[in-house]
């Protein structure tokens, strides 16, 4: 793994501090795995120690380090807490990833209140809290930078993703004027799309994913979303778009919108079907 990324970015890295939220699985995971390789003392983030302890476990003997904490951060005191928990043990932080995320599948008449504010607080609340706690410690690095992971969900809407996308796409303007506000810093924020990636994302999801999302065809593995994010990360800010399917969805959407509105609505009609079929109108 250590040799696909350069002497540069292996500089870069070594003996810098991370703390990655959602790191006990998927994307995060991975990240995580593969910044300790490179020789970061990463501090990761989320509810299930059992797989945050097997990170423990398999990054012994590696350059760097993998240190769990435990927390559930779909509300704004555990995220002080993560804060409060920090605060003896760094002077500064290199690299902040906001990874944490959660999916959901349900037309939004019907949803239920706590759970869209469950979605919003998780994908979107918790990024913006967490990055205003760790902001002070961010600009005491010379390395400063933020990788916020996003989705092409915030390019356009999805029937029955509403929340999700609405989550997605409040984080990547937030990520744009976060950008320019923390250059005078020296602090880079890169948003990433990372495209279908082999993770828990959709067993995990508030909700059933439809037949389309749960086998959605060409999926990337975590690993090469993880080595992709990372060397970008060294030298780059704005966006990065992964998945060639992604990056067609973002130029559609912003050269010929309706063409991708009809081509949605075509890939969401057996959805749709499925929900309403038989309700009384
Ligand atoms: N996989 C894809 O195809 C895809 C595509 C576009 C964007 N994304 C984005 O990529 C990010 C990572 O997702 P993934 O695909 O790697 O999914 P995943 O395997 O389900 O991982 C999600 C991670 O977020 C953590 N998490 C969820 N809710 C949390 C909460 N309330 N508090 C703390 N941690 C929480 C989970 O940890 P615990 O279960 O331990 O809490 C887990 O580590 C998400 O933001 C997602 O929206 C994924």
């Amino acid at each position: 793994m250590i040799n696909y990324f350069g002497e540069d970015i292996r500089q870069f890295y070594s003996g810098a501090i991370a703390l990655v939220t959602g790191a006990s699985s998927g994307i995060g995971k991975e990240l995580s795995i593969q910044l300790v390789e490179l020789g970061v003392t990463v501090f990761g983030v989320g509810r299930n120690i059992e797989k945050l302890q097997s990170i423990v476990t398999d990054t012994q003997g590696l350059m760097g380090q993998f240190i769990p904490f435990t927390m559930d951060l779909s509300n704004r005191d555990n995220c002080e807490k993560v804060k409060e928990a920090f605060n003896d043990k760094l002077t500064r932080l290199d690299i902040l990833v906001n990874n944490a995320g959660i999916s959901h599948f349900s037309p939004f008449e019907g949803m239920d209140i706590e759970d869209y504010q469950y979605v919003l607080n998780t994908n979107l609340l918790a990024p913006l809290h967490i990055t205003r706690l760790f902001l002070d410690l961010l600009k005491k690095s010379n390395r400063g930078r933020i990788i916020n992971i996003c989705s092409s969900g915030a390019f356009y809407g999805v029937p029955f993703r509403s929340i999700y996308c609405a989550s997605k796409s409040g984080m990547r303007t937030w990520s744009q004027a976060l950008n320019l506000e923390l250059k005078r810093f020296g602090i880079k924020v890169l948003c990433v799309a990372p495209g279908s990636t082999q993770t828990e994302i959709f067993s995990n999801s508030l909700g059933s994913a439809p037949k389309t999302h749960r086998n959605p065809g060409k999926v990337a593995h975590p690993k090469k979303v993880s080595q992709k994010i990372i060397k970008t990360a060294v030298s780059s800010s704005g966006e990065l778009v992964i998945s060639l399917s992604d990056k067609m969805i973002l130029l559609l959407s912003r050269v010929i919108p309706s063409v991708l509105n009809k081509l949605i609505k075509y890939a969401s009609a057996s959805e749709e079907e499925h929900i309403y079929s038989g309700r009384q109108s």
